[in-house]
């Protein structure tokens, strides 16, 4: 290979995500074969992507899904490696786009055709009233019919689909220019990357807005405090936050949710509505709030509105108030717009779910980590319909940042689902002996020193009695082995009573010795016993989740689990081969490998094995195909035309499995400039040494 060749191959590499890495090495030789792509293969590419956005719809807009995740995963994977052999297959509207585009130097901006609106608020009934008189006399009627949705709480965007395909997606901005989001927006599972339907409109611009989950929000921001990031305000600004990142590969990894709410212009869908409008965004594949109505009074549009009201800390999104809007379409082009609101539609603000209460104390609390949490214990209030009197207060920097102090009038906000956040103290009320917090040196359950690591606060004892029962508590979680029936109360008894004091000890109970607790009858205990058996087949990602590593959430589970396959090979595996995962950055693999060079954490895992569990190995491997499937790699040395994370992406797009080390199972030895003691150890082992070049050339080969 000549140097502008492998030039060309290395930029195109740096510019491209690891899917689509593979495509771009091989796009020369797919550019030959253009015209080549088999017929049966170009159809069944197609029917995959029809099935896979079929599921997608199912499970991101329906909210009902009709197959499995691992035969989801099939799916992908098929097209996948049709992809990287017919590259010119993977356009722009294939869900494997849905990954993430390289990262960004910084958004292009997007000009609206039509500008995007703001509108006009009524802060009372009155108002409300006030805005229907305004509108039934301007259009000369007695009765005007309106349609009334929930105002979302999130960020607007634009989405344009050319020919029923999504082409381009933007931020509001000014209303006139917004900032090009579209390889961002294309990672939104809710987004449809084709219309569905078979006549789509030439064009059409389609808006709505990107919100984030409460429960998403909270999860966001416990991984944010627990790695010494500022958490997010609110759920509003998470998706914000979310969206506008420069790397789409962040973008993916955020939960964000799409909903459509009108579209730019009236002759796009030929309909008479804002009614109509909606349920075709339905049909065309768009998630709408099905709490849309078509209210024919004043009097109605309240009563919507008090009935969306008490149903906002139902949903799992934030909603905050009601937008009232003219329905027939005529009825708003004769009404017009002002200079930067229409005249056919008012949002209806619901008051701010938030309230002042006394914090009685700060107390912590020990979490299965060890991870020690300040709670602040509140005056009970009612925040947007529900009583609060805890609110986690992250960590002592937070505390401190914040400046809340025990006894100090505090400002409580609703904005998540369960956990209510100390926005702050109203300080001109503060009683005078009010003292700034500070942690204390010793966990409050066992009396360990605590240990600060990063933004945190620790107490080191794994065997500190609120660590265990956090530990058993979530071992035993819904998301983690499953264990029905065995709630916080047993656990707490369990642990107390001497019963259990590390996960597999559950193994080892029997029905006597639950009988001994409180609120255990026969049946009652042999259930348990039965939900314990029963869970020592869950599935190895639910096993890696409920080992409690740091870091390790549900979802980097799945992809350790697809990855590995096995538990001994997951123990095993170094950082290089950790990160080499998808989704599994340096902290968590950090977080992964100090976890078992913990010998009590291997010791455990040693004796759940010997109880029974034995976890169901996960389906196909994550990358099959490629030049380099099935092989195993390890680099060393300098190398010239690319940093080692690069050639470790690089190796693994093309089915490669990169080792840290250099063993009799190496299959190849890629040895750079200044190499060291590897190239040794592989010569006397007999694995084969290849240099750079020979690396690229065999991936180009392929
Ligand atoms: S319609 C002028 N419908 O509210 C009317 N907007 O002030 C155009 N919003 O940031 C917007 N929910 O993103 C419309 N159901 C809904 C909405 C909604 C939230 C947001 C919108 C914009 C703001 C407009």
């Amino acid at each position: 290979m000549n140097i502008n060749q492998k030039d060309l191959l290395i930029k195109s590499f740096l510019c491209y995500s690891t899917i689509s890495i593979a495509k771009a090495i091989v796009h020369d030789h797919a550019v030959k074969s253009m015209a080549n792509v088999p017929d049966s293969i170009r159809s069944r590419s197609e029917e995959l992507r029809n099935l896979i956005e079929y599921h997608n719809h199912r499970y991101y807009v329906l909210d009902s899904p009709e197959i499995s995740d691992a035969a989801y995963d099939e799916l992908m994977r098929e097209l996948m490696r049709i992809e990287e052999q017919y590259p010119e297959l993977a356009t722009d509207d294939s869900p494997t786009r849905r990954v993430g585009a390289p990262p960004l130097e910084e958004f292009a901006p997007m000009v609206h055709r039509v500008p995007l609106l703001s509108m006009d608020n009524a802060m009372d009934p009155s108002e409300v009233a006030a805005f229907h008189e305004r509108t039934a006399r301007s259009l000369g009627k007695d009765e005007v019919v309106y349609c009334c949705e929930p105002k979302f709480d999130g960020l607007a965007i634009e989405l344009v689909y050319e020919g029923g395909v999504l082409t381009r997606a933007g931020t509001r901005g000014d209303g006139s220019v917004g900032e090009d989001v579209t390889r961002n927006v294309r990672t939104i599972r809710s987004v449809p990357l084709r219309l569905r339907t078979a006549t789509p409109p030439g064009l059409i611009e389609i808006r709505g807005e990107v919100v984030i989950f409460r429960k998403d929000f909270e999860e966001l921001n416990r991984r944010r405090t627990a790695s010494g990031e500022a958490p997010f305000a609110n759920p509003r600004n998470a998706a914000a936050g979310s969206l506008r990142q420069l790397d789409p590969a962040v973008t993916a990894s955020r939960p964000l949710v799409f909903f459509a709410y009108g579209v730019s212009e009236r002759a796009f869908l030929g309909l008479d509505s804002q009614y109509e409008v909606l349920m075709r965004l339905k049909e065309m594949g768009f998630r709408i709030n099905d709490d849309t109505r078509r209210c024919r009074s004043v009097q109605e549009i309240l009563a919507f509105s008090s009935f969306l009201e008490s149903k906002r800390g139902e949903l799992p999104y934030e909603i905050d108030g009601v937008v009232i809007k003219v329905d027939s379409l005529a009825d708003q082009e004769a009404l017009g717009v002002k200079a930067k609101s229409p005249r056919w539609a008012v949002a209806f603000k619901f008051p701010p779910s938030q309230e002042f209460t006394r914090l009685k104390r700060i107390v912590l609390q020990v979490g299965r980590t060890g991870v020690v949490t300040p709670v602040a214990e509140l005056e009970p209030v009612k925040v947007g319909g529900v009583t609060v009197s805890r609110a986690t207060l992250h960590n002592e920097d937070e505390v401190r940042r914040k400046d809340i102090r025990e006894g100090d009038t505090v400002v409580v906000q609703r904005a998540g689902d369960v956990i209510p956040e100390v926005v702050g103290p109203v300080v001109s009320l503060r009683p005078e002996d009010a003292a700034p917090f500070t942690m204390p040196p010793n966990c409050p359950v066992c009396g360990s020193a605590l240990v600060r690591d990063g933004a945190l606060h620790r107490c080191p004892n794994m065997s500190c009695p609120a660590v265990v029962k956090a530990r058993i508590f979530h071992f035993a979680s819904k998301d983690a082995m499953d264990i029905e029936g065995l709630g916080k109360k047993i656990v707490e008894q369990l642990v107390e009573r001497g019963l259990v004091s590390g996960v597999s000890d559950l193994y080892r109970l029997t029905k006597d010795d639950l009988l001994g607790l409180e609120g255990f009858a026969e049946l009652s205990a042999e259930n348990l016993v039965q939900a314990i058996e029963r869970s020592k087949r869950r599935p190895l990602e639910r096993l890696i989740f409920a080992l409690g590593i740091p870091n390790v959430g549900s979802v980097a589970s799945r992809d350790l689990a697809l990855a590995f396959k096995g538990m001994e090979r997951f123990m095993q595996a170094g950082v290089q081969e950790l990160t080499s995962v998808q989704g599994v950055g340096e902290e968590t693999a950090r977080a992964i490998r100090d976890f078992f060079e913990n010998s009590e954490n291997v010791k455990e895992i040693t004796r759940l094995f010997a109880s029974g569990v034995a976890p169901a190995e996960p389906a196909g491997p994550r990358t099959a195909g490629g030049a380099l499937a099935g092989k195993s790699v390890c680099f060393t040395g300098t190398l010239s035309s690319m940093t080692r994370s690069q050639a470790k992406a690089m190796a693994e797009a093309h089915g490669a499995r990169v080792l840290d080390g250099v063993s009799k199972n190496l299959d190849y030895l890629v040895a750079g400039k200044d190499p060291g003691s590897k190239v040794d150890k592989a010569r006397s082992l007999g694995v084969e040494i290849i240099d750079e070049d020979r690396f690229l050339n065999m991936i180009q080969e392929a």
